[in-house]
């Protein structure tokens, strides 16, 4: 893919003397309690940018996202009584999978954009051309990416005493906003109580700070090989570019080398099931990727659209509860419900989003199975890129801000409303 494959080595060189991205003990922290996930003690919420890109790279965009995260899981665990495990498809999620390698325009066809941490979404050739400079860029961006989420996660922003100030002000005339309001009044009279029986964010970690994780798509080997270290108090390899790495619908095959690199680590690892994936292949997989069956390793994010996952998922379900898998179940409702607009838009109408996270709780709840999840593309900005919702973002309004470099995302109202459907079904699930 790289025409200067020396450049490409010096650049790959380079990373593996760089420092890691991320520790192996934290790694571990994330496998135990995505454990707890797959025993239905908790829920995870992964979410954020489908790609990250170099130009909307800003402080604003990431501490918005991580608040509309936290805004998530007050609603998740005030509503329905489970830890939530915060996982960002952040400081990391960069490279793009893509259906045709080609893409073209009017006469002109050229290479497709793979993210920008491979080449340019510019339509000229010269952009197109895959720069190994890019990763070292890449790498940083996720360095300082990480670098606010620690802040932010453990400096004061996670307070649960700022629970009014993770508002954002574009939602806050909404229902959803004023639903929220409602929570956050009551969780601050639980706060009041808590004080006062001597348990305050200065005495109680859980209540001043959070655990916040990071994610991405393994995508690049050669990236995430140069980022392999061995653990210095176990011995074991983890990959150090982001606390989970997941393996892709399209690069899931037995013998490539997307499924070889994550066997060879410890972290904990994601697997996405589209509609092609069958229950024996997915058995097969799970063989090689998850050998011990131990409960956190293996996260399956099952991605079957709103028409598609009653067909599916019941047989997957199936296939791994009878061969005895402890898996984490999770639900990407946007990969599969993706079409274009009539405006030409590529779209994903909330709706069918909210309609496959109903069917997914639905269908584990008749499997005795655990819903343990979600996998959300979303962004604290006030995007126009999903349509519908209770902001009610129609066709002809995409176009007024349509910002991503990929698929599109919920914007905060959207996001938000979903976790209050969520809610209901955890509580319906743990009655
Ligand atoms: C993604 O998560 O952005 C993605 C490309 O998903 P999938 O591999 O499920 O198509
Ligand atoms: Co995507």
């Amino acid at each position: 893919m790289y025409p200067d494959s020396a450049a490409l080595e010096a650049v790959e060189k380079e990373l593996a003397s760089s420092p890691p991205l991320v520790f192996a003990g934290e790694a571990r922290r994330l496998r135990k309690q995505l454990g707890e996930v797959a025993r239905g003690e908790a829920f995870l919420l992964q979410g954020g940018d489908c790609a990250e890109s170099f130009a909307e790279f800003h402080v604003d965009t990431i501490r918005d996202t991580f608040k509309v995260m936290l805004q998530m899981s007050v609603v998740l665990t005030y509503g329905a009584g489970l830890p939530v495990v915060k996982v960002g498809r952040m400081a990391g999620q960069f490279a793009k999978p893509r259906s045709d390698d080609f893409e073209t325009q009017g006469d002109v066809t050229l290479p497709s954009y793979r993210g920008d941490i491979v080449n340019g979404i510019a339509f000229d050739a010269e952009a197109r051309v895959p720069d190994p400079s890019r990763l070292i860029k890449a790498y940083n961006q996720s360095a300082l990416t990480l670098n606010l989420l620690r802040a932010f996660a453990q400096g004061g922003m996670a307070n649960l005493e700022q629970v009014h100030r993770w508002n954002l002000e574009f939602i806050d005339d909404t229902d959803q906003y004023k639903r929220y309001e409602a929570l956050a009044n009551e969780l601050e009279q639980t706060l009041g109580f808590m004080r006062a029986i001597g348990l305050t964010p200065e005495t109680a970690r859980q209540l001043r700070e959070t655990d916040f994780y990071t994610s991405h798509e393994a995508l690049l080997p050669g990236f995430e090989q140069a980022l392999i270290r061995v653990d210095s108090l176990t011995d074991d390899w983890y990959a150090t570019s982001a606390h989970m790495l997941w393996i892709g619908d399209r690069t899931r095959q037995i013998d490539g080398a997307h499924v070889e690199l994550l066997t060879g680590v410890h972290n904990p690892i994601g697997l996405k099931c589209g509609p092609s994936m069958t229950p024996d292949e997915l058995v097969r997989l799970i063989s090689v990727l998850d050998p011990d069956n131990d409960p956190g390793r293996l996260t399956l994010i099952t991605r079957h659209g709103a028409e598609g996952i009653a067909d599916h998922l019941p047989g997957l379900i199936e296939a791994v509860t009878r061969e005895g898998f402890d898996v984490v179940w999770s639900c990407d409702p946007m990969h599969g419900n993706t079409i274009v607009s009539s405006t030409g838009y590529k779209t994903r109408p909330v709706a069918k989003v909210a309609s496959e996270v109903e069917q997914f709780f639905a269908i584990h709840r008749s499997l005795g199975t655990h819903a343990g999840g979600v996998h959300f593309e979303m962004t604290g900005k006030n995007v126009t890129e999903c349509t519908g919702g209770s902001a009610n973002v129609a066709e002809e309004n995409l176009a007024d801000r349509y910002h991503t470099h990929c698929d599109p995302r919920l914007n905060a109202g959207q996001a938000l409303e979903l976790a209050f459907v969520i809610a209901e079904h955890l509580k319906t699930a743990r009655n």
